[in-house]
């Protein structure tokens, strides 16, 4: 095979203009789909795609593989011979359902989340999907924005990481190994800052904002190799992101060297006009063209304007050509020249495996976040009746989340047959979920277990609520059942962190479980019952109520910071200041105590290290997620109050010491100034080791 760049350029001069505008173009696949489309080359990729197809012969593909490769021969029908690129929403698992991304970050263990993906790729790749829509790495503030769920929150170093794993993870070392997707970093940019968490609102992000905050995630992603990136609905300071030229080109190419394509979000290009800076669709795909988006997702308006506009000389062929360059640059990348079809019998074989509902278990068990825990309730020890009820007490499909196109409800145990497996023999559990009768029974047991949250469809795309606390009926329902006075286990599902204040002050433990994935019944059993200890800690910060959302541990001291409680400082009336929980959160069956906090110099010349000493003071072996913080003191434009810089999980055995050491090195202190430019500024900080962003042992260097 010749190199991808002479392989491009030798088959782009042979390309006519209705063959490269073909190659941008993104299609779904429905009843009056027209082969002879694919046949004439006027289609790029595919998304998405139906399990079956009707056939020119009249007969109906039934796998995803099948259709694949029967809509892929048509393309291979065309005169350039160049194979489609079909794209698929694999967001957190194909058919080994993992965790939803934001449960992902809580692990705080890119390598867990690396493997998740490569698993991912492995399956779906087997059915033919070339190119998965994802990571999403939307830093999110607004937990009512339902798309949290499919971020890493809020925090731009945990994202980054995470964002570089999850690329690393899908694309593999050789992306063109048929085992192995084309990533896609969405949706660039600024998304996860909708006015009001509604999905699709606009977003007003200051520059050093959203090159400090938002845009760290997606260059990650772009120097873990990224081959795609997505442009986002949202409007972002008054150019929508699919028009977006300072993003698409001058940012993303220009100042990352970022050489892959852009496709636009679903009809994002057409809907330029809505937004009201085209006039009709000519100027739509002109504009969204010009800014940097290659391939135009579903609209058609790039397949059915560019040709005109091109002719009328409204549009450069060269800007065409560039465009084309970038998506057969990836599909040659890919491997897609070589191997264009999906191999029947491994797609036969793709479903999982005990190895991937291993890995599914371990990172369900390690993204639970143990909140509370009064007098150690969890473990479970020394009861011998325990009522589990709760909309979730039969779990099974509810336990994946949102965007889970292929995962299915058989593959997983039902939750209360997991715990059922995992209880240990002299303990009787009852099951009752109806609201009623599960209060009579519960004067029966020793210890209740709530099982309550969100149903999937409640976050993801546009399930954005407008009240964080739980659904409907089951505060009252905690309530109830905390007023027996029981020994009372919450456990709460949700794509988002919800206001658990009440629920905080009347359950005796709280478990945070998000949506688990597949192994969720059987990681949640094991947490339970005490075989492993939960060791997720929170990648969002937990409001105490709605109304104080945004809250996010890194922001600004204001000029009337909250020292304590009082009048004329950043505060409401009717709450106490700070969040429920605060961002890097999180309890396990054992304690820690962090001790001799050592900054090897006071001035920092290219790189310093800053140490400390974790022990586990408990009474069983435990994980601590020990991060690292820094505030730069006083700067050219306001600094954070925190910033996380660094962590690193131990494994600690009761007793156990161990010295933490982290290194600061000077471009880590750098951010954007008010003229647009990013450099570190001469002066003093403050570092933190810690278990979380509050409190905790500070040192002290210069700059
Ligand atoms: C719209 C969503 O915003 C995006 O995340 C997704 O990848 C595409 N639809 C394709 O399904």
């Amino acid at each position: 095979m010749p190199d991808t760049e002479s392989f491009t350029e030798h088959l782009l001069s042979q390309m006519t203009l209705d063959e490269k505008i073909g190659q941008l173009n993104q299609i779904t696949v429905g009843p009056d789909f027209d082969p002879d489309m694919l046949r004439q080359g006027k289609v790029g990729s595919i998304l998405n795609g139906s399990s079956g197809v009707l056939t020119e012969q009249g007969a109906r593909t039934t796998t995803r593989a099948e259709t694949a490769n029967y809509l892929q021969q048509l393309a291979l029908q065309s005169r350039l011979k160049i194979p489609l690129i079909f794209g698929r929403d694999v967001i957190h698992g194909h058919r080994t359902v993992f965790p939803i991304p934001l449960a992902q970050a809580a692990a705080f263990d890119p390598a867990l989340a690396e493997e998740a993906a490569s698993v991912a790729a492995r399956e779906a790749s087997a059915e033919g999907v070339h190119w998965t829509f994802a990571p999403a790495v939307d830093i999110a503030r607004d937990p009512r924005w339902g798309r949290v769920a499919e971020g890493f929150g809020e925090d731009p170093t945990l994202a980054s990481r995470m964002a570089a794993a999850v690329v690393r993870g899908f694309q593999g070392e050789d992306l063109s190994r048929p085992d192995t997707l084309v990533a896609c970093a969405k949706h660039y940019a600024g998304y996860g800052a909708a006015e009001g968490g509604r999905d699709y609102e606009n977003s007003e992000i200051s520059e050093p904002t959203l090159r400090d905050i938002y845009l760290p995630p997606f260059e990650s992603a772009v120097r873990a190799g990224v081959g795609t990136l997505m442009s986002a609905f949202v409007d972002l300071n008054g150019t929508p992101a699919t028009a977006n030229r300072h993003l698409l080109t001058d940012i993303l190419r220009g100042e990352w060297g970022f050489d892959g394509f852009v496709v636009s979000d679903w009809d994002s290009v057409a809907e330029l006009i809505q937004h009201g800076v085209a006039e009709d669709r000519a100027e739509a795909a002109r504009i969204a063209l010009h800014a940097g988006v290659d391939m135009d997702m579903v609209s058609r308006a790039y397949l059915e304007t560019l040709a005109a506009s091109v002719r009328d000389g409204k549009v450069p062929v060269d800007e065409i050509d560039e465009a084309v360059r970038r998506v057969l640059r990836i599909k040659h990348r890919a491997g897609l020249f070589s191997h264009p079809y999906a191999d029947p019998q491994r797609a036969a074989h793709s479903q999982p495996t005990a190895e991937s509902r291993q890995l599914a278990r371990r990172f369900a068990r390690q993204c639970m976040v143990l909140l509370k825990n009064e007098d150690g309730l969890l473990p479970l020890q020394g009861f011998r009746r325990i009522l589990v009820t709760g909309n979730f007490a039969h779990a099974r499909g509810e336990l994946f989340g949102t965007w889970t196109l292929d995962g299915r409800a058989e593959d997983a145990v039902p939750l209360s047959e997991a715990l059922r497996q995992a209880a240990p023999r002299d303990v009787e559990l009852m099951f009752e979920t109806h609201v009623d009768l599960a209060l009579h029974v519960a004067h029966h047991a020793d210890a209740v277990v709530l099982v309550l949250g969100e149903h999937p469809s409640r976050s993801g795309e546009n399930a954005n609520v407008s009240d964080l606390t739980l659904p409907a009926g089951q505060a009252e329902f905690v309530e109830a059942m905390a007023a027996l006075g029981k020994p009372t286990v919450l456990v709460v599902f949700a794509g988002r962190p919800l206001a658990l204040t009440r629920q905080v002050a009347q359950v005796h433990a709280l478990l945070y479980a998000w949506h688990p994935g597949i192994e969720g019944g059987a990681a949640l059993a094991e947490i339970l019952f005490g075989y492993e200890a939960p060791s997720g800690r929170l990648p969002i910060t937990f409001p105490r109520a709605t109304g104080q959302v945004p809250i996010y541990y890194n922001h600004k001291n204001s000029g009337r910071p909250i020292v304590a409680d009082g009048a004329f400082r950043t505060r409401y009336i009717d709450l106490p200041s700070g969040p429920l929980y605060p961002f890097g959160y999180g309890l396990t069956y054992t304690t820690f105590r962090y001790n001799n906090l050592r900054v090897s110099d006071a001035t920092l010349r290219n790189r310093i290290t800053v140490s400390a000493e974790i022990t586990n003071t408990g009474p069983r072996a435990g994980r601590e997620v020990v991060q690292l913080y820094v505030r730069d003191l006083v700067g050219s434009l306001t600094r954070p109050v925190r910033e996380l810089k660094d962590f690193q999980a131990v494994d600690l055995r009761p007793g156990e010491t161990r010295k933490v050491t982290f290194t600061i090195t000077e471009d880590m202190l750098a951010f954007t100034r008010a003229d647009g430019t990013r450099g570190v500024e001469p002066g003093n900080f403050h570092v933190w080791i810690v278990p979380h962003s509050q409190g905790g042992l500070r040192g002290e260097f210069a700059l």
